[in-house]
């Protein structure tokens, strides 16, 4: 049959069509393509940074590879976490300042790294408790928290910030004010302080009374100066009191010179620490008027200038930061709340109100030229913090930025009537921003700080230093400790608990003091018991101690949570609570075993041993 010619025409049509409506497809794929080489990291491949983020109300820290997005870790630190982590170990210094602070919760907003030179040198990352009023501490070569302190004199422990370049103090804002005096004069006037505190004691070692809510922290990078903002100079006790000045201020603390007050006994002491009224000690305190009720306060690397976002104006206020002078106020877009900077002079700010990312030129908009804004990008939605990998120190890396957007909308379908938070990644190598991808986080991370994962990876430990109460093999017991007190030592090890069995009665309180005595890392072995509220995991080294009550009596099967070799299901053992009256043994309960094994239709009897 001949093809009719008008047939072929519309043929030919159709499939140009289809070519073209192809590679349209393709050039979108291409697009994607490249978003997703930028974050993928192979299966066996490691990230290039670890970012911190803040746990929000899980009163945890989230560490999160950078570029893909993948969940590395959770570390609990204002919070007892079933089995790991110190909290499940009451013989703990650690679980015991969380109590005797303000309980096992938290409220983290701002994960800041403890510098060498103005970097990041892996020691410590601090966290602040906004609820409780605590500074929290992990020491990064175990990934755990390592301090808790309640800071005197202060409610809402909000901003914190390391004083670069070498970490002399971290500085934490109070953002509620409280009467003066504690209720001495009563009623007494509000106030608040920012505290200085010594990173390796976390000892506070002075405070400097601020008038108004202090908000978020930075410090210049010489040492010189805490910065920080501060809304409501008004002191008003109600919202609309605390909108009324047309301008707020940025705090500038003159750290040297606040020293040498205290060093002067210039201080009035309460509940141990010196607080310095700045009435008293002139130059301390450098109030900056910014327009009202600012937010984030941001230094540039290179130390030049604080930068302080406007959020209820739609402009960010340039600082120098070693002459206190305001040097520029350029508009940036609706409701800016944090800036960071890549290693090129960029300043990147979040507007919470136009949901994007705004980069800007920082020489440029010094120097009042109309050109400063550079590119502008929308992200998924309301962004609250953002930081580029390094912008909070001395040398940004330039490549990645990290948008933490309050709210996700479309992005996601509602996990109930909540929806997950969503995370951005933003390629900012280039003059355009690009969106390279997104991932969700637990609700609600404030604030993101990173490190390269080649610097952190040769600090981290490989097991825990056994503690000065560890048990050790072959020294395992079970003691009654009197007439209703057991302690049991126990050890750990691929895959077996030592001892696998013992004895309790009904109204005995047990005492387990638990070591995993494995010497290699990874090797963790868990210790849970049914019924008794008990989960704890142990990483190589780790010795816990928890009381617990014996129960009813029964035998209770503890096992191992975590798989640990092959004979990982076979990790168990029994404790035995027998009745008050009973005069029955754990020795008679293993001759009884020794004796008959089950019979099983048509398996082998493994009874009939000797
Ligand atoms: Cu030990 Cu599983």
């Amino acid at each position: 049959m001949k093809r009719h010619p008008v047939v072929l025409v519309a043929v030919s049509i159709v499939s140009t069509l289809a070519a073209v409506h192809i590679s349209g497809c393709g050039a979108t794929r291409s697009a994607r393509s490249l978003a997703a080489e930028k974050v993928y990291v192979a299966p066996g491949e490691l990230d290039k940074y670890y970012a911190f983020l803040s746990g929000g109300q899980s009163g945890s820290v989230f560490v999160v590879g950078i570029p893909s997005g993948r969940l590395i870790r959770e570390v609990p630190i204002f919070e007892s976490r079933a089995a790991y982590g110190y909290a499940m170990h009451e013989t703990d210094p650690r679980r015991q300042e969380l109590v005797a602070t303000g309980g096992a919760w938290g409220d983290t907003h701002h994960p800041v790294l403890s510098e060498t030179g103005g970097v990041p040198n892996g020691k410590y990352l601090w966290i602040n408790d906004l609820a409780n009023g605590r500074l929290g501490r992990v020491r990064l070569d175990y990934f755990e928290a390592d301090k808790i302190v309640k800071i005197p004199n202060l409610q809402g422990a909000h901003g914190i910030a390391v004083v670069s370049p070498d970490t002399k103090y971290i500085v934490v804002n109070g953002e509620f004010e409280q009467p003066t005096d504690g209720m001495v004069s009563n009623p007494a006037p509000y106030t608040s302080v920012v505290a200085f505190v010594e990173p390796e004691t976390m000892a506070v070692k002075f405070e400097v009374r601020v008038n108004g809510n202090i908000d978020i922290a930075d410090t210049s990078k010489d040492g010189r100066y805490a910065f920080s903002t501060i809304y409501n100079l008004e002191q008003g006790k109600t919202m609309g009191a605390m909108i009324q000045y047309d301008r707020d201020a940025v705090a500038a603390i003159d750290i040297p010179l606040a020293e040498q007050a205290v060093a002067a006994g210039r201080g009035d002491t309460r509940n141990g620490v010196p607080i310095l009224d700045p009435e008293k000690t002139p130059g301390v305190l450098t109030l900056i008027p910014v327009p009202k009720n600012p937010h984030g306060i941001n230094v540039t690397p290179d130390g030049r200038y604080a930068i302080a976002s406007g959020k209820l104006s739609p402009t960010v206020t340039i600082i120098d930061a070693h002459t206190l002078a305001i040097v520029a106020e350029p508009e940036v877009g609706l409701g800016p709340l944090h800036t960071t900077f890549d290693n090129r002079g960029n300043a990147f700010t979040s507007l919470f109100l136009d949901s994007q990312v705004v980069k800007w030129n920082i020489d440029k908009a010094v120097r009042g030229t109309s050109d400063y804004i550079v590119d502008r990008l929308n992200v998924h939605y309301n962004i609250g913090h953002l930081q580029a990998v390094g912008g909070d120190h001395t040398h940004p890396y330039g490549d990645y930025l990290l948008a933490l957007n309050k709210l996700s909308k479309d992005q996601y379908i509602g996990v109930g009537p909540d929806l997950p938070e969503n995370q951005e990644i933003i390629d900012i190598s280039g003059d355009k921003m690009r969106l390279l991808a997104s991932f969700p986080t637990p609700p609600e991370p404030h604030d993101a700080t990173f490190m390269a994962v080649d610097l952190l990876r040769p600090l981290v430990k490989q097991t825990f230093t056994p503690a000065a109460d560890a048990v050790e093999a072959g020294k395992e017991r079970v003691v009654r400790a009197g007439p209703h007190a057991v302690t049991v030592d126990m050890t750990l090890i691929r895959s077996a608990y030592t001892p696998d069995s013992f004895e309790v009665r009904e109204g005995d309180q047990v005492t387990l003091r638990v070591t995993n005595v494995e010497t290699i890392r990874d090797m963790i072995h868990g210790f849970a018991l049914p019924d008794h509220d008990l989960n704890i995991a142990l990483a190589p080294g780790y010795t816990k101690t928890i009381t617990f009550d014996a129960g009813k009596p029964g035998v209770y099967w503890y096992y191992c949570t975590n798989f640990c070799s092959a004979l990982h299901l076979e990790m168990r053992g029994r404790m035995v609570v027998q009745p008050k009256d009973s005069t029955v043994t754990i020795a008679d309960w293993h001759a009884a075993e020794n004796v008959k094994g089950q019979v099983v239709p048509g398996v082998p009897s493994t009874g009939d041993r000797p």
